[in-house]
């Protein structure tokens, strides 16, 4: 038997054979591609290629590429695992052509791999093409021999769009006959059914338009091919099994689970859905978190952390009680090294991602289905039967309930979903979700920037050696718009044909400078990026007009530049030194390098004590005085990867990456601007460290004069102190705490006088106590407490009273407090929530509370007068 590696192999092998480059798999995360959520096909990171915005020193590819379709229309995530061929995560084979062969030879390439390589037999292949490509169709039958009959035509399945947008074109899929056993019973059952039937295995892309946002088709340079072979439905055929999940590819996962859990794959309908869900979802959640993709409540990490918590739920139902999907994840990672060997190397930070996510989803689930219990009991009461949408959607989305979950826990209670409902809040999430990964910062590139690139505009970058440079305008860009002139007080985008300013990439921000012609000066706010090789300084003009194909002179504003710089390289000395310091989990996830701070977002399951950071920092500034220079070297990535060079996960390298090394210390894949020697930054300051999301933690420092500044700061700060309480800054810590120890004497003190204060105090008040009809009534005004104060003073006074009725008020911070006490062998007379409310009323206010206490507030400062003098009256009254 064959098995999916082999297979792998083969095709790759095959492919080479043929002059195509084998290039590795792309990232999870489409980067610099916002019409994307993950990569979906192989044509992904070869977008660029197909639309003629970027070339390759090859014409000619071929991938094995990762792949997750979920969440997007075509995958339903309930699916995955009750069916023989859904999946979240799959790989596609792919042989690509960019403007170099078309139909008939990529029509040669598959069927000779499929026949020959693999030898399946022809009898059982059937093909389809587009219901107007005669000529895909007279390809399979002169030149392949494939009978007419057994061609079909189908009009939108075979015209294959990457998304909304993007690369498209007419396609041709290769079937195979899985047999009758397998098919629906349906007479008209052929090519096309939705049975498992007539897979299709293969699908021939003739890559020939970019598809506009407003639907327009705008024919590509150059025609090209792509395609994309399902490994796991192949492998189906190959090894003779009914399901992807029976192919070595999946079952050697499922074995591990049988494994774990006990159970036997084959003796329960359930619990097989529960083990294909878990072996899907391990190998989807182990490469996206590899991948760089944490779970979250947005854009990707959402996604991500939806599929983790089915497998976990379904693991839940298989039995296990404690966290699992983490050794599923790990195993996966393992079994696939040979194909993604870099992945593999992730293991640990994944198994950690995954543990801590199922850890937290454990005491979640308890939360929801109390919910559920809840919901129900309250329907129960109502008589209704049907849960609310709204509820299994907050089910869904806030506890990770799949819906078929929550149907199955209510069915026994005879409920079911209002799936309307529901499928109207998932349709609001969804937009939302589509709208969160949209702001993830990255823009769609605008057409505008392809129109030029197409034209062959495009910039040379000469920053990494000067700070000043010449160039010819290419292009000026105002409101969106291309122009040829731009004058004094507008702001234009001004594309030349080379700049010394960076454009804002890779964290490091964009420089600023200034350009200036034999006509016009332009001041540079910013300068982009928005295509490789097309840089755009974002400029205001200061005086006189600015043309189209003017000679310009751009200069950095180096004095920025070289704050940039500083930080740029401490942010590799950083990273280096945590790894050492904190472990190899510790991965980048984000940074930001500005002239005032850099900032360094990074993976790791703990608060970094002060210890280590102290420890970071000492590292880091040893390293500096070390003063290694700091080289460049561009170089293959393959060599990179050998050599140890630190990637950034999910970030698309070309072929060839510019490595930047600080001595033999830190070595990382960067397009930068950085300091000639580690000793330039002078000095390394950590201001802040603190966590940012699940297992993502942010720190802050500065370099450099900033350092020095901030050390200044302190230090001035520190030196206040020390003024205000005449010490030198080195006593300062004991005077301080002598002063400490003074003040909790103090306080004592004020205590005890206090308490003595009111004894005496309450012994001159009880001298005023009325009787009103037989019982004491004590109300007076006590000066210089608050609420708290009065309960205190009411405690003594009561005491002293043994028998009465007490009406206390105070004016403290021009408010009125007000206190009714009555003793207990009273409150059958009278109660102090009863008294209180009269009394409260003629301050404007509002009391009341339990027969023996009741307290009030009040604003009438001026009726407090009256309201003691009303109180025997009201007292009166009371008792009748
Ligand atoms: N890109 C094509 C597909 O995904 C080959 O089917």
């Amino acid at each position: 038997m064959i098995t999916g590696n082999e297979i792998r192999a083969r095709f790759l092998k095959f492919f080479e054979e043929r002059e195509h480059r084998v290039v590795s798999s792309s990232s999870l995360v489409p980067h610099n591609d916002p019409t994307l959520l993950f990569t979906n096909a192989g044509m992904n990171q070869f977008k660029d290629c197909f639309l003629g915005a970027e070339k390759r020193d090859y014409v000619r590819a071929t991938t094995s590429q990762k792949c997750v379709r979920a969440g997007g229309k075509h995958n339903d995530l309930e699916n995955v695992g009750r069916t023989a061929r859904h999946h979240t995560f799959f790989e596609m084979l792919g042989n690509f052509s960019f403007g170099d062969y078309f139909k008939k030879e990529a029509i040669a390439y598959a069927w000779e791999f499929l026949t020959k390589d693999m030898g399946l037999d022809i009898d059982k292949l059937y093909v389809s093409v587009y219901t107007t490509d005669d000529e895909a169709a007279d390809i399979w039958h002169k030149q392949e021999g494939v009978p007419r009959e057994r061609i079909f035509r189908f009009e939108e399945d075979n015209f294959w769009s990457m998304g909304d947008t993007g690369p498209c074109g007419p396609c041709s899929e290769i079937f195979y006959d899985n047999g009758p056993e397998v098919g629906c019973d349906s007479p008209d059952c052929t090519v096309g059914c939705d049975c498992d039937r007539y897979m299709e295995i293969w699908n021939n892309v003739f890559m020939q338009f970019d598809r506009q946002p407003d639907g327009e088709l705008v024919p590509l340079p150059k025609p090209a091919v792509d395609t994309g072979m399902g490994l796991e439905r192949l492998a189906t055929v190959m090894q003779k099994v009914q399901s992807n999940y029976d192919t070595d590819l999946l079952r050697d996962i499922i074995a591990y689970i049988e494994k774990l859990s006990g159970k036997t794959y084959g003796d329960n309908d359930e619990n097989d859905v529960s083990m294909r869900v878990m072996a899907d979802h391990s190998r989807a959640t182990a490469y996206l978190i590899a991948d760089g993709v944490l779970p979250s409540n947005e854009g990707r990490g959402y996604v991500l952390r939806r599929i983790m918590r089915r497998a976990m739920r379904h693991a839940k139902m298989l039995g296990f009680e404690d966290p699992v999907l983490f050794k599923t994840a790990t195993f996966v990672l393992e079994f696939m090294n040979k194909a993604y060997p870099s992945e593999a190397a992730r293991k640990d930070f994944v198994a950690k991602v995954v543990q801590n996510e199922e850890e937290r989803f454990i005491a979640t689930l308890g939360n929801g289905l109390r919910i559920l219990q809840e919901e129900i009991a309250a329907l129960e009461k109502t008589g209704q039967k049907v849960i609310p949408g709204e509820t299994v959607f907050k089910l869904y989305d806030t506890y990770g309930f799949p819906v078929d979950l929550t149907a199955d826990i209510v069915e026994k209670d005879g409920f079911e979903l209002d799936e309307a409902g529901f499928e109207t809040c998932m349709e609001a999430q969804r937009a939302k979700a589509r709208e969160h990964w949209k702001g993830s910062g990255e823009e769609a590139v605008s057409a505008i920037y392809k129109k030029l690139v197409d034209e062959g505009i495009k910039t040379t970058f000469s920053g990494y050696e000067k700070t000043e440079d010449k160039g010819a305008v290419l292009a000026l860009i105002k409101d969106g718009v291309l122009v040829d002139e731009a004058v004094c007080g507008e702001t234009v985008e001004v594309i030349t044909a080379v700049t010394p300013c960076y454009g804002e990439s890779g964290g490091q921000v964009g420089d600023t400078g200034n350009i200036s012609t034999a006509d016009a000066s332009l001041r540079i706010i910013d300068t982009k990026k928005p295509l490789e090789n097309l840089f755009s300084h974002v400029c205001e003009v200061v005086t006189g007009s600015v043309q189209k194909g003017a000679e310009a002179t751009i200069s950095v504003d180096a004095e920025r530049r070289q704050k940039i710089v500083l930080n740029h390289t401490a942010t590799h000395l950083l990273q280096a030194a945590m790894q050492k310091i904190l472990g190899d989990h510790i991965k980048q996830a984000g940074s930001l390098v500005t002239p005032d701070r850099l900032r360094f977002d990074f993976t790791h399951f703990s608060p970094v004590t002060t210890e280590e950071i102290i420890k970071i920092e000492e590292e880091v500034n040893k390293q500096i005085r070390v003063n290694a220079a700091v080289k460049s070297d561009v170089m293959a990535a393959d060599t990179a990867e050998q050599a140890g060079a630190m990637a950034l996960f999910g970030e698309k390298y070309g072929d060839e990456v510019r490595v930047i090394s600080v001595g033999d210390y830190s070595m990382e894949l960067c397009g930068g601007t950085h300091a000639s020697a580690a000793g330039d930054i002078g000095l390394f300051r950590i201001l802040s460290e603190g966590g940012i999301a699940a297992g993502v933690r942010r720190i802050e420092a500065v370099t450099g004069d900033g350092a020095l500044a901030q050390v200044h700061q302190q230090q001035q700060a520190l030196q206040r102190l020390a003024n205000l309480v005449k010490a030198e800054p080195a006593q300062l810590e004991t005077r301080l705490q002598k002063l400490l120890e003074q003040q909790k004497e103090l306080e004592k003190e004020v205590e005890q006088l206090q308490a003595k204060a009111n004894a005496d105090k309450s012994g001159e008040l009880v001298n005023q106590t009325q009787d009103v009809a037989g019982v004491k009534l004590l109300a007076v005004k006590v000066d210089g407490v608050d609420g708290k104060g009065l309960r205190e003073f009411s405690d003594q006074l009561r005491d002293k009273l043994g028998s009465g009725v007490l009406v206390l008020t105070s004016t403290e911070g021009g408010k009125v407090a007000l206190l009714v006490a009555v003793t207990k062998d009273l409150t059958s007379k009278v109660k102090a929530g009863d008294l209180i409310k009269p009394l409260a009323a003629i301050v404007g206010g509002r009391g009341g509370g339990k027969p023996e206490l009741a307290q009030a507030g009040g604003a009438d400062v001026d009726k407090v007068e009256a309201l003691l003098q009303a109180a025997p009256e009201q007292l009166k009254e009371l008792l009748g």
